[in-house]
């Protein structure tokens, strides 16, 4: 999904990686579609994208992750997601970030290490190891948390007929999702601003819009 810069593009404004952080149903999807049309909008191209996927391998991976019935070793279903990251990055964001489109991105690496490492217990080292490999020091340049406490989630998540996750996965596992996110907001605060995604869409879009203006200079 990207959209066409307009004779408005203001000049010289590099384009950059933002992603969106967050437990199930805090508001992530509705925030990027909102933030891509407030940029396009004011004259940037701007590319909405998500993980696990993003690119044809990625979303090959996304499917094996999501879909199959294969119960994961808990290293190798992170392997799995860094091998789907460096995909993305490689095929997808990269390229759009060097022809001047300002990438919008559900979930990153923030959410291998609140859904693995908080939630399932994989040892943090691992991570910063798959990191390193895959990443190369690539990160985003401002990633917004949306922070929502587990129970407003999951209603959320129930009025969109997701329920299955929540009940498979349980109430404790969510938890600390949701702690893992203040956690690494709180642990990185120049790259991470936390906003309260317990607020109506309109001001939480207000919030990161504000964000991105103060540390990006984003016109909005
Ligand atoms: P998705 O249907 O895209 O849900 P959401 O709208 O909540 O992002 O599914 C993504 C799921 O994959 C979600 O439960 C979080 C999980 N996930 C991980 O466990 N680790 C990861 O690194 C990523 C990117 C996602």
């Amino acid at each position: 999904m990207t959209a066409a810069p307009s004779a408005a593009t203001p000049a010289l404004l590099a384009a950059r990686f933002i992603t969106l952080e967050g437990g199930e149903g805090a508001g992530k999807t509705t925030l990027s579609k909102r933030l891509a049309e407030a940029l396009a909008a004011s004259g940037l191209p701007v590319l909405r994208t998500r993980e696990p996927g993003g690119a044809p391998g990625a979303e090959a991976l996304r499917n094996l992750m999501l879909h199959g019935h294969v119960a994961w070793d808990p290293v190798a279903e992170a392997m799995l997601m860094f091998a789907a990251r460096r995909e993305h990055v490689a095929k997808t964001i990269r390229p759009a970030l060097e022809a001047g489109i300002w990438v919008i991105c559900d979930r990153f690496a923030d959410s291998t290490l609140a859904y693995q490492c908080y939630g399932h217990g994989l040892d943090a080292a691992v991570w910063r190891k798959l990191a390193d490999v895959a990443l190369e020091g690539f990160a985003p340049d401002v990633t917004l948390v949306l922070d929502l406490p587990p129970e407003a989630g999951m209603a959320r998540a129930l009025t969109r007929g997701l329920p299955d996750r929540f009940e498979r996965l349980g109430k404790a596992f969510h938890a600390r999702v949701h702690a893992a996110f203040r956690e690494i907001a709180a642990a990185e605060p120049k790259r991470c601003a936390l906003l309260d995604a317990a607020q109506g869409a309109d001001q939480v879009f207000a919030a990161a819009s504000a964000t991105l203006r103060e540390r990006l200079g984003a016109p909005l």
